[in-house]
């Protein structure tokens, strides 16, 4: 899309607004969930059509919802602030009578001056520079219909053109249960996408009946009342077919999904990045990636991800919420959530195999963190290590300490967390308990199998254990004889 043909057609043509069908019960998904709220890269089918009305600069967004309607809508709402500057309307459709009367329901939100662009809540995957151009193709005046050629075009509406040719003016659009024979055999089917100016849309619209094999109101019949009115019908044919590609069924919920990570994966090697495998990565959310960025396979990346120049993520990990800075390895099988905190990683640092950092984990340079260790609510200074099976949970570590294998903070009484503060440069032995709250002085060493419950003193050693006895010529029980 040149931004050139978007700026054009936002600020020079009529008024924008956009109109999305989601009444509908999406009986296939067999799923109690709204079929428009199951989820496509991490964010519901909906909201991928919310964005493209964004990105439309729609003055004005309907959304007409039916089945499961308050949860549609709710869902809409909390999406609010990320959609604004949007304008977001809610019509009822029901009960639902067909396309036509879904946009019937949504006229008296329109205002005549605009553009209608029709979406439908189940096509996420529409490009925003195919819409431009159709309402570019509109003009204002005309209807524009978005259309395909497709080899197995059963089940759609069929465009009838006059004269049998490719390029003949569009007559009127069939729909497949009320189409001839020959009719059936027209390759070029309705996406189920058009612009329409609002003034021609209502007048279209009252004229709608429902005398079809399915007994429903065709919003596509209004293309023989744009011929009857002598309004010119243009259509404009994409051959993306994932563009108009709707949701019915898990299956096809589950290709689109994979056309989406392909999609999403070239670009990100546009960019630069390099994928071990384009097939096997999953992007539920932003990822944004510094130069020089490798990602292994079958990594998964949610919410909003920041990767920093030089980063390399090894095979199988789950990152979400979270900015790895410049230089930092994440090795395999690593699990990072920042949930709504963050987790940072900082510059050079390496963490895993086999690692789990949690809500509010802020590393800093060059630690690291290895194999079994949990690293929540903690900050880590730069050059501390954690190499093996521990956990850190509510700490504040010093630079440079070297926290043992298999200790852990203490963190939670069984009624409140507290803090454990490890001064710089400590030296934690391995299988140490640190009940908190506690502190750590400055260059102190921490005897291995020490519980910890009082802060100890700097630059000494400090060993809280039971002390080690031998006792000489000791002999072991001997089993009793039986009788
Ligand atoms: C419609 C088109 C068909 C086109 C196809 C593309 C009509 C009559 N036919 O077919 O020409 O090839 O889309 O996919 O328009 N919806 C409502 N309320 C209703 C009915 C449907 O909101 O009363 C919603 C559905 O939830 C869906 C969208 O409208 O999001 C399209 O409905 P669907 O039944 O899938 O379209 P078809 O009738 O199959
Ligand atoms: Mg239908």
């Amino acid at each position: 899309m040149t931004s050139a043909l978007t700026q054009e057609v936002a600020t020079a043509g009529p008024p924008i607004d956009v109109v999305i069908m989601a009444a509908g019960k999406g009986t296939r998904m067999k799923s109690r969930l709204p079929k428009v709220l199951h989820q496509l890269a991490g964010r519901a089918l909906l909201a991928h059509v919310l964005d493209t009305a964004k990105a439309l600069q729609a003055r004005n967004v309907v959304v007409i919802t039916g089945h499961g309607a308050i949860e549609v809508e709710a869902h809409c709402e909390s999406n609010a602030g990320v959609l604004a500057p949007l304008t977001l309307n809610f019509v009822r459709q029901e009960p639902q009578l067909g396309t036509g009367h879904a946009v019937q329901q949504a006229l008296p939100k329109l205002a005549d001056d605009g553009v209608v662009v029709v979406l439908s809540g189940d096509v996420p995957l529409t490009r925003p520079a195919t819409l431009f151009h159709l309402i570019s193709a509109s003009a204002g005046q005309h209807l524009a219909l978005l259309t395909l050629e497709m080899t197995d075009p059963t089940g759609y509406g069929r465009i009838v053109r006059a004269g049998e040719q490719a390029n003949g003016p569009v007559q009127s659009i069939v729909e497949q249960k009320d189409a001839s024979l020959d009719e059936r055999s027209i390759t070029e089917i309705y996406s189920g996408i058009m612009a329409v100016p609002a003034v021609h849309l209502k007048r279209w619209l009252a004229r709608l009946d429902n005398r079809n094999a399915q007994g429903e109101f065709y919003l596509t019949d209004i293309v023989k009342f744009a011929v009857a009115d002598g309004v010119a019908v243009v259509a404009h044919k994409i051959d993306d077919a994932v563009q108009v590609a709707g949701v019915n069924s898990p299956v096809q919920l589950a290709e689109l999904e994979r056309a989406q990570q392909l999609r999403q994966a070239h670009r990100l090697m546009e960019e630069g990045v390099r994928l071990a495998d384009p097939g096997r990565l999953d992007v539920r959310g932003d990822l944004l990636c510094a130069q020089d960025v490798s990602i292994d396979v079958n990594c998964v990346f949610m919410g909003k991800v920041n990767l920093g120049e030089g980063v390399s993520i090894g095979a199988h990990c789950v990152i979400a919420n979270a900015v790895i800075e410049a230089g930092a390895v994440i090795h395999p099988f690593t699990h990072i959530d920042g949930e709504n905190v963050g987790v940072t990683v900082g510059k050079g640092a390496l963490v895993g195999p086999f690692a789990r950092l949690r809500p509010g984990a802020t590393l800093g340079a060059q630690v690291h963190i290895g194999n079994f260790v949990e690293v929540k609510n903690s900050t880590l200074a730069a050059g501390a290590k954690a190499n093996h099976l521990a956990y850190l949970g509510d700490a504040t570590v010093g630079e440079r300490v070297n926290y043992g294998a298999g200790s852990i903070t203490a963190n939670y009484d069984g009624a409140n967390k507290h803090r454990t503060t490890i001064g710089a440069d400590v030296h934690v032995g391995s299988n140490c308990v640190l009940v908190a709250p506690v502190t750590l002085g400055e260059g102190g060493t921490i005897g291995g199998g020490s519980t910890i419950t009082k802060d100890t003193p700097a630059g000494a050693l400090t060993v809280a254990r039971g002390k080690q006895v031998s006792i000489a010529n000791w002999s072991r029980p001997k089993k009793t004889p039986k009788v």
